[in-house]
């Protein structure tokens, strides 16, 4: 038997190229080995994201990016997680096995404590319950199926130990129910800099968009930011995040040469991202033009997460029955 591999991703902005070489691709390549679920996590989007037509738009463009990318939803179960209910009913009970302490403690709500603390207004101020609570949803996501492993970057690490931390206590009293997941983290991955050299991540605002309009694309391109050295000076390719981003895209001999040109002198940066542009065009040329179908045509992707809702529900329910049956209220 395969093992489990379910991961979640917010619907929270456009996916960048950082997302798709450290999350997409390698999660696309783990589905190989594992039954996968894939999901896009809304009602977790719903804590930082309060404006109706912007969730839509972005959970419709997450879906898309996913099957442009190459997920098959006839190999991986791939659906919304505000379609499946169970996962809210788990959480309810989970909550009760959770010590209030140990949500003190998750990261993204204290970071938001400390930050009132030092701004000397109330603790809570702007902290609504859905932060809070937020691991512990997380938590009724994976532990409802009952799966293995789940691939997450390292600033997910903590929620995986909350939720191992949760299923230990309700397994503690009711038995064992419930499937204690490991993390996956890729250590391996690739992290990419965006164009201001720090690692490309939305928050920075410093993302190169995935499929984007090839002039939008040349324009965030153009935008990487360089020193100002002239066309025949020597470069160093180590500290040059335009090379650091080029080299991901590159085949390996292009960039054997392309360092010798830096090193020497005579290559300028208007070259080398003119370069870039072609090679990451030619890279998302397929998948964009799937991802745009898609995105003209929703009705298509409706279908899609149905379908995988369906699939998903029918792993979901007997597992809260037997969560239902443990407890007594069945
Ligand atoms: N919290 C995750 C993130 O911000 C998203 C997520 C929600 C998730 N539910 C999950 C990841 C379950 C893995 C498993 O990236």
């Amino acid at each position: 038997m395969k093992k489990i591999a379910l991961t979640g991703i917010k619907p929270t902005g456009a996916p960048h190229i950082g997302n798709y070489l450290g999350a997409i691709q390698p999660a696309l390549e783990l589905a190989k080995t594992h039954d996968a679920l894939y999901f896009i996590a809304d009602y977790h989007a719903l804590t930082t994201v309060k404006d109706r037509s912007l969730l839509k738009e972005q959970i419709y463009s997450l879906a898309a990016t996913w099957l442009a990318s190459g997920l098959d939803p006839e190999k991986v179960t791939f659906y919304r997680q505000s379609d499946i209910p169970e996962v809210f009913e788990l959480t309810w009970i989970l909550s009760c096995m959770t010590s209030k302490g140990l949500l003190n403690r998750a990261h993204a709500y204290k970071a938001a404590v400390d930050a009132n603390t030092e701004a000397g207004v109330d603790p809570d101020s702007g902290v609504d319950c859905g932060l809070f609570y937020y691991p512990i949803l997380m938590a009724a996501d994976i532990l409802l199926f009952s799966c293995h492993v789940v691939p997450v970057g390292q600033d997910q690490k903590q929620h995986l130990e909350i939720t191992r931390d949760i299923a230990q206590a309700f397994n503690q009293t009711f038995g064992k129910v419930l499937t204690l997941p490991e993390p996956l983290i890729q250590e391996n991955v690739k992290t990419i800099p965006g164009i201001d050299g720090r690692k490309m991540s939305k928050s920075y605002k410093n993302e190169i968009p995935l499929f984007t309009t090839p002039k939008n694309l040349k324009k965030r391109i153009n935008q990487i930011v360089t020193d100002s050295k002239e066309v025949n000076e020597p470069k160093d390719p180590d500290k040059c995040n335009l090379f650091s981003i080029y080299s991901h895209f590159a085949p390996a001999d292009a960039i054997v040469e392309t360092r010798n040109r830096y090193l020497s002198g005579g290559l300028g940066y208007g070259e080398l991202k003119s370069e870039l542009f072609d090679l990451v065009d030619a890279f998302v040329a397929e998948g964009r033009s799937r991802y745009d179908e898609l995105m003209a045509d929703r009705k298509q992707i409706d279908q899609i997460l149905k379908e995988g809702a369906e699939k998903a529900r029918s792993i979901a329910k007997p597992l809260l029955q037997k969560v239902r049956e443990s407890i007594g209220v069945q």
